[in-house]
């Protein structure tokens, strides 16, 4: 049999010739996230439906089938079902990300917990390719801190962080990296690529783990999380907060994405420390 033509991977919705747009019916949407759950214990529930519902009708138009059809796909050949998850959720990252916060860590919050802890535990939580952990990893052996330091760095897709090990980077991930650490961390391997020193890595462990299922490690010292929550409904995310500040050692820093604010921090048990790094009180 003749291997089936797979589309590349990349951000591309080539439309093929016989595309026409078409409207797909809510029903037929609840249907297949049952499907979902059933056939491949996915659970999208938790995550914001038109959000889930628009990047699914994509490949939908895509591949020029309904719901039904897609789902035979993804039954019939594992890329497509790679493809899917790929798409549910976006992995856009680079290291030093704001990276005024980074300089807030690196000069007062870790620093701080140093003061205080022995051994340094770091959660990264929806690190996409690892450009966030390893910027981790690159401040605590800027401070001397590496050989009592682990991060852990972990997220749903397996794609991202098979890359993440990897450690590759476009030139356009160190955009907000000063050229310093670039010179220090970093090899160029092509023109526009480049490769982390593999001194920086050990210190980073990476896991698949699904914030919303699976259990949380405790006594973190630090847990980044950063531009994940946002495809998240409400109630999720309270009881991901919720969940991270049990993980979170008394002192503990909790470090969200620059639109994340959290409004309800006093009843979880936070103070602001700085403006998107907040501290578990009790
Ligand atoms: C936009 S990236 C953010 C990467 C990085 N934290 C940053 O701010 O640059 C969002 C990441 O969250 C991950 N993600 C989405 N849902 C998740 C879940 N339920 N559990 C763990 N990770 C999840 C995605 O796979 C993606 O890599």
């Amino acid at each position: 049999m003749q291997e089936e033509k797979f589309p590349k991977r990349e951000w591309q919705f080539s439309l093929p010739s016989s595309f026409e747009w078409k409207e797909y019916p809510q029903e037929e949407f609840e249907w297949f996230v049952r499907e979902l759950a059933k056939r491949f214990d996915i659970d999208l529930s938790s995550y914001k439906p038109h959000r889930v519902k628009r990047r699914t009708e994509l490949l939908l138009r895509k591949y020029n089938v309904d719901y039904k059809g897609y789902l035979e796909l993804l039954l019939r050949d594992k890329r497509y079902l790679d493809e899917f998850l790929d798409k549910m959720t976006i992995n856009v990252t680079e290291f030093f990300r704001n990276p005024e916060k980074w300089w807030e860590l690196r000069d007062e919050v870790i620093p701080l917990i140093a003061k205080n802890s022995t051994k340094l535990k770091f959660w990264s939580a929806g690190c996409s390719s690892g450009e966030e952990p390893y910027s981790l990893a690159i401040l605590v052996h800027e401070l001397g801190l590496s050989h009592r330091t682990k991060i852990l760095a972990t997220d749903i897709d397996v794609t991202v962080l098979n890359r993440a090990k990897e450690g590759v980077y476009e030139e356009k991930s160190l955009v907000s990296t000063p050229k310093e650490y670039v010179e220090k961390y970093f090899e160029r391997v092509t023109s526009s690529r480049y490769k982390l020193k593999d001194f920086v890595k050990p210190v980073v462990e990476f896991k698949r783990h699904d914030l919303l299922r699976d259990p949380f490690e405790r006594d973190f010292d630090l847990i980044v999380c950063r531009n994940v929550v946002i495809y998240f409904e409400m109630e999720a995310k309270n009881k991901l907060y919720e969940r991270f500040v049990k993980s979170l050692k008394i002192g503990g820093f909790l470090f969200v994405g620059s639109t994340e604010r959290i409004f309800n921090y006093k009843e979880l048990g936070l103070e602001v420390y700085k403006p998107f790094i907040y501290r578990r009180e009790k």
